[in-house]
């Protein structure tokens, strides 16, 4: 069979971008930094992005290139006995949705509600009656994942780069215009301090493990995503270019959402540290004392619902091309067979604010547990082994992927030896 490649470059970009912008810059990053104290999250965050992360993503993108193969065959490929741990990044991958999901379906109830006008008078009495419910968020992340599955479901060109192409321009038109919107509200300025200027004083190594695991996780690196859509690049792409766009942009709109986001907070006076529920709590209560309470809600979730689902689509197929290698089955069973799995393991998260809510692992619940286990152990831990193996396995990447200049010795450096140890350092800190 033919390996499957993007229509053209641009695609690539967009499809790649679409992977890496998701609830992790919406949700999960304005919730993360309002817990770490604003500024200095954000600067460290974006210092990490710019000097560590990027050796990493560099790695991903060229072993997809390289070996044009799924995350497992591309690993047995560099060596058999690395085989293992192109598993182990398809069980991340597989973790992942279980939480991501059920905020997809906490999504589309939001959809919902504002659709029909159904807008409640306290937002946080409904979110913690709704979420604790057992049918409603359950049926939710279960459609929310049979709306993603479609996509890997109908292959790479029709499917997912067509969903992309789409979904991710009208979700930049849509984000801008909601934070120019923001920032005229009477606590922008407020909200902008808190995201701009730093206080070192709170400064610690935990907060740094938690930077890196969110530059991780919103970057998609560290479970074979990029390995995946890399796989399906044309011969001709060049890498790094790719790389800096990918980095630019979902950066870019990680600050957006930011620049969206604490003006609100601050404006309404809610607490940015609120937490997981910031986006669902504090958002919809501002949008119900503006004028038009439903369509302002309603765009808000249409945008992050698109949002969620382009990274959706990167999660599952990437996952869905090693099963379709390893198992030597269709596409169309390999994403049956991966739905059921994530169903069956996103169900209990779904209960966990709910029915489940007193079964905690490690002091979380089911659903945090996945979460931090994920974002903070997984992906760093993954990660730096992706850079040891690229810098240490795969004989002559730099000198034949970038050349023997500069910037060639720098990365080869920076990935045999820099990177590895700042990493364990900031893993073993930071546990
Ligand atoms: N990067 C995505 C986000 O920020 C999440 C993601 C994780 C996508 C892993 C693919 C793989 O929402």
């Amino acid at each position: 069979m033919e390996k499957a490649q993007w229509s053209s470059h641009i695609s690539f970009i967009i499809a790649t971008v679409g992977s890496a912008v998701g609830l992790g810059n919406i949700w999960r990053f304005p919730y993360i930094m309002g817990k770490n104290g604003g500024a200095i999250f954000l600067l460290t965050y974006l210092l990490l992005i710019a000097f560590i992360c990027i050796i990493p993503l560099l790695c991903e993108l060229f072993i997809g290139k390289i070996y044009k193969k799924d995350t497992v065959s591309a690993f047995a490929e560099i060596n058999p006995k690395f085989k293992w741990f192109g598993w182990l990044c398809i069980i991340t991958v597989i973790l992942i949705p279980c939480f991501y999901f059920v905020v997809g379906g906490w999504i589309l109830n939001y959809i919902w509600i504002f659709l029909t006008n159904r807008i409640p008078d306290n937002f946080a009495q409904y979110f913690s009656s709704f979420s604790s419910q057992v049918t409603i968020p359950c049926f939710l992340s279960i459609l929310f994942l049979l709306m993603t599955s479609i996509f890997p479901f109908r292959g790479v060109n029709k499917g997912i780069e067509k969903a992309n192409n789409i979904m991710m321009p009208l979700f930049a038109l849509m984000l801008i215009i909601m934070a120019v919107y923001a920032v005229t509200l009477p606590g922008a300025k407020e909200g902008l301090t808190f995201m701009f200027k730093p206080n070192f004083s709170q400064f610690n190594s935990a907060m740094v493990l938690t930077a890196l695991g969110q530059a991780l996780f919103t970057l998609s690196i560290g479970m074979g995503a990029i390995i995946t859509y890399g796989s399906y690049m044309k011969k001709d792409t060049n890498i790094i270019k790719s790389a800096y766009t990918l980095i630019f942009f979902d950066t870019l709109i990680a600050v957006i959402a930011g620049i969206m986001i604490f003006p609100i907070v601050f404006s309404f006076g809610v607490t940015p540290s609120a937490g997981a529920t910031l986006v669902f709590i504090s958002l919809p209560e501002m949008f119900a004392k503006l004028p038009f309470p439903s369509i302002t809600g309603l765009i808000f979730f249409i945008l992050l619902f698109f949002a969620a689902i382009t990274s959706g689509i990167s999660i599952m197929e990437t996952a869905v091309a090693s099963f379709i290698n390893q198992f030597n089955v269709s596409r169309q069973k390999a994403t049956f067979i991966l739905s059921i799995i994530i169903g069956i393991i996103t169900i209990p998260s779904t209960l966990s604010f709910g029915l489940l809510s007193d079964f905690s692992l490690n002091g979380k619940n089911f659903f945090d547990f996945l979460d931090y286990t994920t974002s903070n152990i997984l992906l760093p831990f993954n990660t730096l082994l992706i850079c040891l193996i690229a810098g240490w396995c795969i004989k002559g990447l730099w000198k034949n992927e970038i050349g023997e200049n500069f910037l060639g010795y720098s990365f080869n450096i920076l990935l045999k030896f820099i990177i590895p140890v700042i990493l364990i350092y900031v893993i073993l800190s930071g546990i």
